[in-house]
């Protein structure tokens, strides 16, 4: 299978969710690369490549002792910042620390995600609206490593075409369909489809769930991190913020924040209502990527044709290999979905 490309290491990942980093180390693969989280003294969240320097045990099978990490093997610990800070038995020179230093990894963490950087030089987070605003409702919702290539991942949320038959009857239905307006509009590094309709989707989920809806909009931001936002007539009414995290080139981890604006209920009675309902639309997006990768694998590689309803064509895969591409504004185009 392709390696992933260097876009992934370079961009800000999102490895684990906050509230997944307590008193333990955490082990993760982000970009093909083994790591282990943990938090410090003062709570702040660190990682390391999870090898440790000495005989290359993995540090993510030890304990956190004074902030610190303690190999399982001869005990060597390091602090957050790599820094070897004891080696037992011995007397460790202060000049010493650095040349037996772990390696460590960029962290950031922010709105309840912990997020890490491979390499240097990427770009840094886009702006992403309301995902983090106070005066709305947030939960995250994560369900560990899927069978899948990110890639796929990306082209599924960012498709329409799919729902009438992955989620016949949920969302949309196969047989019957409304008229739609489809426009794609893209940025440097970003590309997102605009979905206008005057009516409900046909499927029993939308017609319970939705409100009026004007239109939805989703946005892919080079390379794996797509928002989608459903607007009424008076404004959001639902964002989703996914972090597509490549795990190796045939697994992913997807992290999604699902934002509400205040006030329409309790935000626990608005979590338990989406979980409910997206539940087996999220189970059946997961079995169609496993199964699509398992054709893939079958016949050696992916081959894709562009049809006329992939209204963002190559794009999506130029951006999640860091590349470029042209500003647009395209449409609207007529579609039934
Ligand atoms: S391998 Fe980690 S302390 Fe020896
Ligand atoms: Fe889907």
């Amino acid at each position: 299978m392709t390696p992933l490309p260097e876009s992934i290491a370079r961009s800000w990942q999102m490895a684990a969710l906050s509230r997944d980093l307590r008193g333990r180390p955490l082990a993760r693969t982000v970009a093909d690369t083994p790591l282990v989280l943990f938090r410090d003294q003062a709570g702040q969240a660190a990682a390391l490549i999870d090898r440790c320097p000495h005989r290359n045990y993995p540090l993510s099978g030890g304990r956190i002792i004074g902030g610190g990490i303690q190999c399982p093997y001869h005990g060597w610990r390091f602090g957050p910042d790599g820094a070897c800070m004891d080696v037992p038995g011995c007397t460790l020179d202060a000049s010493e620390t650095r040349r037996l230093a772990a390696q460590t990894v960029e962290v950031r963490e922010i709105h309840g995600a912990v997020l890490v950087r491979l390499a240097p030089g990427g770009s840094d987070l886009p702006d992403l609206g309301p995902w983090a605003a106070a005066d709305h409702d947030h939960f995250w919702w994560s369900q560990g490593v899927w069978r899948g290539r990110a890639l796929d991942a990306l082209e599924n949320v960012l498709d329409p075409f799919h729902t009438n038959f992955i989620h016949d009857g949920i969302i949309r239905r196969s047989t019957r369909r409304i008229p739609v307006r489809l426009s794609v509009k893209a940025g440097e590094t970003w590309i997102e489809s605009i979905i206008e309709q005057p009516q409900p989707d046909m499927g029993w989920m939308s017609r319970i769930l939705e409100p009026p809806r004007d239109r939805s909009r989703t946005r892919l931001h080079s390379p794996t991190l797509v928002q989608a936002r459903w607007e009424g007539p008076r404004g959001l009414t639902l964002c989703v913020t996914v972090f597509f995290t490549p795990v190796t080139p045939t697994r992913l981890m997807p992290f999604a924040c699902f934002t509400t604006p205040k006030g329409r209920g309790p935000g626990w009675l608005k979590e338990r209502a989406i979980r409910f309902f997206l539940e087996k639309v999220v189970a059946q997006d997961r079995h169609a990527l496993a199964r699509q990768l398992d054709n893939i694998e079958r016949f050696g590689a992916p081959r894709f044709l562009q049809g006329p309803g992939d209204l963002l064509g190559p794009r999506v895969a130029q951006l999640y290999q860091g590349q470029e591409i042209e500003p647009a504004e395209e449409g609207p185009f007529d579609f039934e979905l």
